[in-house]
């Protein structure tokens, strides 16, 4: 623990994420004219550091950019939001990671990502990072890094007694053993029918996904809100409604929240509540991280509705 604050580690993608609005998602083959241009801080471990670093928890992040303009920018702003960025090392090999996105009148997104140097991630960079994961009580990886780094980064959680959470995204096909390697699956509805290997209501598909390891499997549903399994016991949670502009990096301002939340041992039904609001705020602004509430937001935004 640092003071009060207690510590998540979140090993995953750093991307420059390079944005264009447009009015409606252009067919194949068609060239649309877009409206404004921006860049944007993104990458799913990135946006899920900063996302439970600005609601209070200590966070250290493992990860790699490329060794020029993108890079330096990326984890300087991470060390503007008080990540602890020290482990993330810069390859002279590979350009940082960068998402090519559009997002729609509707706040809808597309996103290709060209993952540079966060696909030159592997297991012995993780393995020589042990010292990360002292004190820590929360793990956090996403799928945006080869599997062997983020498997290194689950077992080297365990071993030091800290929680670890996958969220499953972009979906992959994954072993039961890799699914077995963390304590907590966050996924989309699209990804729990990918990773069961067919398509059933979320109930039934958390219950299936959790008979493969996890002790908790929390489906987010949109609009729908989220579904969480927990020790085999359903927790549901009803989406906030909002006006949404930009829904990029919603999903990691919940897995972030989520984290920090655990980390802080609140109940589950606090903890979905926290990170429903968290991913529902960041739909109301433009961008991966400029749109990731800090907790004075979120406490404002909650009290009146919870
Ligand atoms: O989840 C949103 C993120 O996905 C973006 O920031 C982009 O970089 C991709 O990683």
């Amino acid at each position: 623990m640092n003071g009060e604050r207690p510590t998540v580690v979140v090993l995953g993608s750093l991307n420059m994420d390079l944005v264009v609005r447009v009015e409606r998602f252009p067919e194949p083959g068609e060239t649309l004219l877009g409206g404004g241009f921006a860049t944007f801080p993104g990458g799913k471990g990135a946006n899920q550091a900063v996302a439970a670093a600005r609601l209070g928890a200590n966070v250290r992040m493992l990860g790699r950019v490329g060794d020029d303009a993108y890079g330096r920018e990326l984890v300087a702003g991470l060390r503007r939001d008080d990540v602890d960025a020290s482990r993330v090392s810069s390859s002279s090999a590979a350009p940082t990671g960068v998402a090519v996105i559009t997002v729609d009148a509707h706040g809808e997104n597309h996103i290709v990502v060209a993952a540079g140097a966060n696909a030159t991630l592997d297991a012995r960079a993780i393995e020589s990072a042990s010292a990360a994961f002292e004190g820590a009580r929360v793990f956090v990886a996403q799928l945006e890094t080869p599997l062997d780094a983020v498997l290194a980064g689950a077992r080297a959680a365990r071993a030091a007694g800290a929680v670890a959470i996958l969220n499953a995204a972009p979906a992959q096909e994954l072993s039961a053993d890799a699914l077995a390697a963390f304590d907590v699956l966050v996924v989309n509805q699209s990804e729990a029918a990918r990773l069961a290997g067919r398509r059933a209501d979320p109930e039934t598909l958390a219950r299936e996904l959790a008979r493969r390891g996890p002790r908790a499997v929390v489906i987010t549903l949109g609009a729908a809100g989220a579904l969480a399994l927990v020790d085999g016991r359903v927790e549901r949670r009803a989406a906030f409604d909002v006006p949404v502009r930009d829904a990029t990096a919603a999903g990691d301002a919940f897995v972030g929240a989520l984290a920090c939340s655990l980390a802080e041992r609140v109940s589950w039904p606090t903890a979905l509540a926290r990170a429903s609001a968290a991913g529902a705020l960041a739909c109301t602004r433009a961008g991966a991280q400029p749109s990731l509430p800090n907790a004075v937001e979120l406490r404002d935004f909650l009290t009146p509705r919870v």
